[in-house]
């Protein structure tokens, strides 16, 4: 179970709890706001450890003093003072730092709760509500794991049950709840979207996946229908059975339909690659790192989370959201290289690389999708390793044939702390992948391979306003970059729920 959050509207002195977070910008010689009045409660002990450089204030830097004084003074038995780093480089990214940073500090003490001051909406200047929210999300983010599948720890781990926002303002209080309330239906959302990418391949298979989405919109009472082999045969859609046909178990295509509480909202479709584990198939590929090709799902995984969040906070708009997923295997009844299918929009398609089955299984899904009218379609697809390459795992590619839909989606990925990043989609791309014998080819090689495979995508579309996200590079970690405290260590992020969550808010009112 994870943390509650809630507002506390007293004094920062008064509040009782194990542990009472606060902050302090870095080059300060002393401290103010909140912080100010812990040191003063506390006799000035912060002063003289700033003095003693003892605490510095660079990002992240935690420094837990014990209150041995007198309660009445000060109620918290603990106070952390966290680092925002310096005043001028301070922005929501710092803030979710800060309070992951702390919350998984008030973890590994065994604190069972914390307190917290929202970092950010005094001297930092940044939004109060829009900071308390960052400050839950990050919190709630920081403290997930995924331990269903080891022992029980010796000794016993003690979870944090409740996080509380201190806030004396009566009105900011009341603001404040609405934001914990959010953030923690948006941590939910991730944590269901890092369940589902995190869990191996022989537990999160495509019927797997297909039931929880099941799950998650019946007791929700979203509108849920799920096809297998015969409906997808029935369909048309010769595409994702092509990519199937050398696994041995069944293919799943899911669609989740959320209604906005009020008619005439928008409608945005986001459609997601669900390979629940990609080996290459006949274009098999080396075994160094295959087993996070589990990952493979990451994107119906967000649109599984989102469409989570979309219900949850009963969002302004309708969503329509879209998965395929089979796994991708070799065997005596894979497709192979040279294949050619007819796809569910009547477009053939030569496969001249069974390892690119993403844009695969898209091209039935978004052709789909398109024929339901939505007003934009979002994708998202651990795509491409060339994308990889092209950015990293700081931000997501992102390819679309609107440039105003893609940089709302900018911005939003800035606020959420979800970056994208665009990458060229032109006419010479789809040059790169005529094909001799059907209408397109399915690979071009590697060079500008997220392009080419965005290009793919797009004779799916049906012209439709579109943003591809190619989430290969932020669909989990590894153990060879470093990660912020609010992303778990080696393992799935959940990325993408966060970014819609605030395209949603945005677009709907748009
Ligand atoms: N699932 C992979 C892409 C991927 C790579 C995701 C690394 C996460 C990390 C995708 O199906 C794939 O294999 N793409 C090929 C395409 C190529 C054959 C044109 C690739 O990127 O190598
Ligand atoms: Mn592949
Ligand atoms: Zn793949």
């Amino acid at each position: 179970m994870s943390a509650a959050v809630n507002v506390a509207r007293v004094s920062v002195t008064e509040i009782q709890t194990p542990l009472l977070v606060v902050n302090i910008f870095q080059g300060m010689a002393s401290p103010s706001g909140a912080t100010l009045a812990i040191d003063q409660a506390l006799g000035g002990l912060l002063s003289r450890l700033i003095e003693q450089r003892e605490i510095v204030g660079t990002l992240g830097e935690i420094t837990i003093v014990h209150n041995q004084g007198d309660r009445a003074q000060l109620a918290a038995d603990r106070v952390a003072v966290v680092g925002l780093g310096k005043l001028e480089e301070l922005d929501l990214e710092a803030i979710r730092v800060a309070a992951a940073s702390a919350a998984r500090r008030a973890r590994d003490l065994r604190l069972g709760r914390l307190a917290t001051i929202v970092h950010g909406a005094g001297a930092g200047g940044i939004e109060p509500e829009l900071a308390a929210r960052t400050v839950a999300e990050a919190s709630l983010l920081a403290l997930y794991s995924y331990d269903e599948l080891k022992s029980p720890p010796d000794p016993p781990t003690v979870p944090i049950e409740e996080i509380i926002l201190v806030e004396r303002d009566p009105e900011r209080a009341a603001r404040f709840e609405a934001a914990a309330h959010a953030a923690g239906v948006v941590a939910a959302a991730v944590a269901l979207a890092r369940d589902l990418s995190q869990g191996p391949g022989n537990l999160v298979t495509p019927t797997y996946l297909a039931e929880q989405a099941r799950q998650m919109a019946e007791s929700r009472g979203v509108a849920c229908e799920v096809w297998g082999k015969a409906e997808l045969r029935d369909q048309g859609m010769n595409a994702i059975l092509a990519v199937n046909s050398g696994s041995s178990e069944e293919p799943r295509f899911v669609i989740l339909r959320y209604r906005a509480p009020a008619d005439g909202a928008k409608t945005l479709a986001v459609v997601g690659k669900g390979i629940t584990f990609d080996s290459g198939g006949i274009s098999l590929k080396p075994a160094e790192h295959m087993e996070n090709m589990k990952h493979d799902m990451s994107g119906a995984a967000a649109v599984v989370g989102f469409v989570q969040l979309a219900a949850d906070l009963k969002l302004p708009l309708n969503v329509l959201g879209i998965f395929a997923a089979t796994e991708n295997l070799p065997s005596g009844s894979a497709y192979k290289p040279g294949d050619v299918f007819r796809t569910y929009n009547g477009k053939t398609i030569e496969v001249n690389n069974s390892d690119a089955e993403g844009r695969v299984i898209l091209s039935d899904a978004l052709a789909y999708a398109a024929t339901q009218g939505p007003d934009a379609i979002v994708d998202l697809a651990t795509l491409t390793g060339a994308c990889v390459v092209a950015l990293g795992h700081h931000a997501s590619g992102a390819l679309s044939n609107d440039d105003r839909l893609l940089s709302l989606l900018r911005e939003c990925g800035e606020v959420a702390g979800e970056q994208i990043w665009p990458l060229p989609l032109s006419r010479e791309y789809h040059k790169d992948i005529e094909s001799t014998i059907a209408d397109i080819k399915n690979s071009a090689g590697r060079e500008g391979g997220a392009s080419v495979a965005a290009a793919f995508l797009e004779n799916f579309v049906d012209e439709r306003p579109w943003v591809h996200l190619d989430i290969a590079g932020t669909a989990y970690t590894t153990g060879w970059v470093r990660v912020p405290p609010y992303q778990p260590p080696c393992a799935a992020t959940g990325v993408g729920v966060r970014l819609l969550a605030e395209f949603a808010r945005r677009w709907s009112a748009a």
